[in-house]
């Protein structure tokens, strides 16, 4: 399954991580303390690390194994953050992260639309699902948003670095065919 590489909404642009992200990526949310506090991945301490993720972003797209877009506001041609699909049929997998400047404004849900709306159209794809910390109420109003409902909680299901959780608890929410 591979998806567009480009979409457009009433606002944003989509369209695939290049290695010339780093630096935004870096100072937009993955070296920021908001915007990585509920995530798996350790904050990034440099640019460097940013270059070694958007690499994978290169890599994943080449490889089909994930598919993370890029999000610029078309207006401004600002990059506010990153929606990505793991496809492996018959489920997706969504997941998504934007800089704080740009949260309470509808982005994350008007960009993860564009996505999970393609992806229900799959006939391989018979569920799209998401997990989030149970604390993490945003992340569960972009779910709400996106058409996936809540299923449950799963005990000890990711680490979370900036929390100090080695084994957290996440919601998973999901919609199904
Ligand atoms: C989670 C995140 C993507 C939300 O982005 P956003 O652009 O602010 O989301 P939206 O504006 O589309 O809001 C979605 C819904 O959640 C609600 N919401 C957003 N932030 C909220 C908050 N802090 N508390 C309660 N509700 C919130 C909004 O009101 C909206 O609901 P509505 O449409 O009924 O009004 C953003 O906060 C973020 O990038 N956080 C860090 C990374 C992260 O947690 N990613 C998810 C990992 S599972």
């Amino acid at each position: 399954m591979r998806p567009p590489v480009r979409f457009q909404t009433a606002r944003l642009d989509l369209r695939p991580v290049e290695a010339t992200d780093a630096p935004a990526i870096f100072s937009t949310y993955a070296g920021q303390v908001a915007p990585t506090r509920f995530m798996n991945f350790v904050r990034h301490a440099g640019v460097a690390d940013s270059e070694a993720f958007a690499r994978r972003c290169v890599d994943a797209w080449a490889s089909g194994q994930a598919f993370p877009w890029a999000v610029t506001h078309r207006a401004l041609g600002q990059f506010m953050g990153v929606v990505e699909l793991r496809a492996s049929p018959p489920k997706a997998e969504l997941g998504y992260i934007f800089g704080d400047a740009f949260w309470g404004q509808g982005f994350a849900s008007e960009a993860a639309s564009a996505v999970v709306d393609w992806t229900m159209t799959q006939d391989s794809i018979f569920r799209i699902w998401a997990t989030c910390h149970p604390d993490n109420a945003g992340s569960a109003g972009v779910l709400r948003n996106l058409g996936l409902t809540y299923e449950a909680t799963l005990a000890n299901w990711e680490e979370r670095p900036q929390l100090g959780e080695r084994a957290g608890a996440s919601d998973v929410y999901a919609w199904v065919r």
